[in-house]
């Protein structure tokens, strides 16, 4: 088949099956933008109320600039990876300064925004602008491999190198923003991971995987994620309703998300009382009382797996246990703040 049927035929598809979504009604760059970003980091589905929400609070680029960024980051809750929303902040605050607050026009600005890669580029420049950029996500690799039949590794250069190759040359340039939007609806709703559609697929007659037979060992993926533990223990130190908490500052996972004073340690074992002293000022002597011990919560991140234990520990003078980066809070407020999904999930039980 060659490319202008297969456009065509994908074009058409899109038309028939298409789900109807707000970022498909715009575009605005900016929202654009926004909901690709998002989308990075959560389904449709869920996507969708936050998409509403950040267009809302913030319709503009100047607005999300002006925003503090805890506000921001509070906006993100439930989404996770919060560098993703540390990056959308401090990119409009860069479009405000050196574009003149106008979204760039052009691939080599827009590629070079914070947290901004070849894929969102591609997807901005040919939603808002019908710019000729083919997106390469993991749906266009799953159906590229799949219709060519590319049993190599898809997590090598060479085989996402030769994917964009054949986009480029499959991309319809008369409609980049349809043929973008079709290939990943075709990746997400016909073509998906695990039982694709083959039946109804307008591409069996073409498909490599399908003739041979391989389409469920394809997309082949070569490497394993070497996962890795850490260990948190996080004191809820309680003296009359009020708590400690503390911003993440350090360049590491959760930035600029607030926690409980943190023990990280090198194992799940529980914290002896001695242990807790590296959370008060030094050599001055704490009366407390242990309330509670939680089970190990876990939380799976990319390449983390990260091990938590909640001390609740009732204290006689919680200005005691103050060092310089802890703040006291209304219990009842803890739930307001941008917290990693960990301490959310624990405080919503
Ligand atoms: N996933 C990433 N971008 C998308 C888009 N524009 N529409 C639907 N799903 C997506």
């Amino acid at each position: 088949m060659d490319s202008n049927t297969f456009k065509n035929i994908l074009i058409d598809w899109y038309e028939d099956h298409k789900r109807d979504l707000p970022w498909r009604h715009t575009t605005d760059p900016y929202k654009i933008w926004l909901s690709e970003i998002i989308l990075q980091q959560t389904r449709v589905v869920q996507g969708m109320s936050y998409y509403e929400a950040f267009v809302t609070n913030y319709p503009t680029v100047s607005d999300l600039a002006d925003a503090s960024e805890d506000d921001v980051l509070t906006l993100w809750k439930g989404l996770g990876y919060y560098s993703r929303a540390r990056n959308l902040h401090y990119s409009a605050k860069y479009i405000m300064e050196y574009h003149e607050g106008k979204f760039p026009t052009e691939y080599k600005d827009v590629i070079a925004l914070k947290g901004v890669g070849k894929y969102t580029a591609a997807a901005i420049c040919s939603f808002a602008y019908k710019l000729n950029y083919p997106v390469v996500d993991g749906n266009v690799l799953r159906v590229i491999t799949r219709l060519y039949g590319i049993t190599d590794a898809i997590d090598t250069p060479a085989v996402v190198k030769q994917v964009y190759a054949l986009s480029e040359s499959l991309i319809d340039t008369d409609r980049p923003d349809q043929y973008n939007q079709a290939i990943m609806e075709f990746g997400a709703m016909q073509c998906t991971p695990k039982s694709p559609n083959c039946e109804t697929c307008p591409f069996a007659d073409i498909c490599v995987a399908r003739a041979e037979d391989i389409i469920d060992q394809i997309p082949y993926k070569a490497k394993k994620i070497k996962r890795k533990s850490r260990f948190f223990h996080y004191i809820i130190w309680e003296d009359s309703g009020q708590t400690l908490v503390q911003r993440r500052e350090e360049k590491d996972i959760w930035q600029g998300l607030y926690q409980y004073p943190l023990i990280e340690t090198d194992s799940s074992n529980e914290l002896e009382l001695a242990d807790l002293s590296q959370n008060y000022k030094e050599s001055t002597i704490v009366k407390m009382s242990v309330q509670k011990v939680s089970d190990v919560h876990m939380q799976k991140l990319t390449h983390r797996d990260i091990h938590t234990r909640f001390y609740h520990i009732l204290v006689s003078d919680i200005q005691l246990v103050i060092k310089e980066d802890y703040f006291l809070v209304d219990q009842k407020k803890v739930p307001n703040f941008a917290l990693p999904k960990v301490i959310d999930l624990y405080l919503s039980k």
